[in-house]
């Protein structure tokens, strides 16, 4: 718990993510093993060979370019600093809070389901198998991560994905955020939001275009865009920009066109519909913004095909099998 925490766990807090906010007293801290400690470890060497597979995996996802990657994406894009970072999207605490009932695809959810989420969202793709040698190397490496962590602690983590600002005293602006992101963001991720790619590796990745996370990724949400801003943007400066710039510059990059989200019936406005509730309530996809009614097309990006099979209803019922 925060409160619990040495002055020497605070100070590598302090480390990896200067100037962001402390943990509060009731807050449960988990600081991940880094990949010293796995080498210093007396694990197996099979295992260690597992998780330095599943870490690679994740810090160069552009190796599955292809096969199940179809954008400029790595997982380390999102989820900064190997996947250890609070408020950059840390990944241990998906290897002990599931299996968990997930309204997105209201059922329960596994951590091979989970990775497959962001596989098939966040880098427009098609998830490695599961029990694949991929997935499972890519699960190790999360589960390592939660090393010494109970199974269902029950507690509030401190800075879990991308913690929800406040909301804005003004509404976000595009015009405003516009101008924020051209003066911050445009030098790295280009005034047309391509990124940078020299001689074949990703230097900064699409914000949006046929290079980037499609319409059903998590982080097309404007909520879950203006915090990840907020925390971890401009690289090597947050938190450097007030709550409202954020949301403005948040507001701005989720007016842009994306690959379509792999659950389009063909209808965006119906699409919207159906999935208003648990997920689009939050993006501006199927609205207009102006004149363009957003995601009102077929584009599926980089890839051949709009829905990797894996993304289907699940029965736990027992009644499929009478
Ligand atoms: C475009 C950004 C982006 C990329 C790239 C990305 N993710 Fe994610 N990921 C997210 C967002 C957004 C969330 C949801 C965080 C939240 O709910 O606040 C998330 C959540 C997760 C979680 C759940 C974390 C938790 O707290 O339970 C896991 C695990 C995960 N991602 C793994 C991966 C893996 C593995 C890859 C690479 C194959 C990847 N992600 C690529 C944006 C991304
Ligand atoms: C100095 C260069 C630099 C600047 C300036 C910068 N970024 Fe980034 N950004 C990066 C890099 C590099 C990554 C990938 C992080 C990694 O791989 O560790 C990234 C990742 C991202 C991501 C997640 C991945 C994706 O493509 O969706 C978003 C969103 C993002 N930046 C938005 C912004 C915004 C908005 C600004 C301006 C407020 C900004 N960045 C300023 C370099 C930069």
């Amino acid at each position: 718990m925060g409160k619990d925490l040495t002055a020497e766990e605070r100070e590598t807090l302090r480390k990896m993510l200067p100037n962001l906010p402390e943990p509060k007293d009731d807050e449960f801290v988990h600081i991940p093993p880094t990949m010293d400690d796995l080498e210093a470890s007396k694990m197996h060497p099979k295992l260690k060979e597992t998780i330095r597979r599943g870490y690679d995996l994740f810090m160069n996802t552009q190796q599955l370019r292809g096969k199940n990657v179809f954008n400029n994406m790595n997982c380390v894009s999102c989820h900064m600093g190997e996947g250890r970072r609070p408020f950059a999207g840390q990944i241990w605490p998906a290897a002990v809070f599931l299996p968990n009932y997930r309204p997105k695809n209201d059922h329960v959810n596994t951590l091979e389901e989970r990775i497959a989420g962001c596989f098939s969202y966040s880098m427009n793709g098609k998830p490695p198998e599961y029990g694949s040698d991929d997935m499972v190397a890519l699960a190790a490496y999360h589960q390592w991560q939660a090393k010494g962590v109970p199974m269902y602690p029950g507690v509030k983590v401190y800075g879990r994905g991308y913690p929800k600002l406040k909301d804005p005293k003004q509404k976000p602006d595009f015009a405003r955020g516009k101008d924020l992101y051209m003066k911050n963001c445009a030098a790295c991720h280009g005034e047309d939001g391509a990124g940078l790619v020299q001689n074949g590796k990703v230097q900064f990745p699409a914000l949006w275009g046929d290079n980037s996370f499609n319409w059903g990724a998590g982080a097309a949400r404007i909520f879950t865009m203006a915090a990840f801003i907020k925390y971890n943007m401009p690289l090597g400066q947050a938190p450097s920009l007030t709550d409202q710039e954020a949301w403005d510059i948040g507001q701005f990059v989720s007016s842009q066109e994306r690959p379509q989200d792999p659950r389009y019936t063909g209808d965006v406005k119906e699409t919207r519909a159906k999935y208003e509730e648990t997920f689009h309530k939050h993006s501006l996809y199927g609205t207009e913004v102006n004149g363009k009614l957003l995601g009102d097309h077929s584009n599926t990006g980089g890839k051949d095909f709009l829905k990797p099979d894996v993304l289907r209803p699940r029965d736990f019922s027992g009644k499929a099998a009478q």
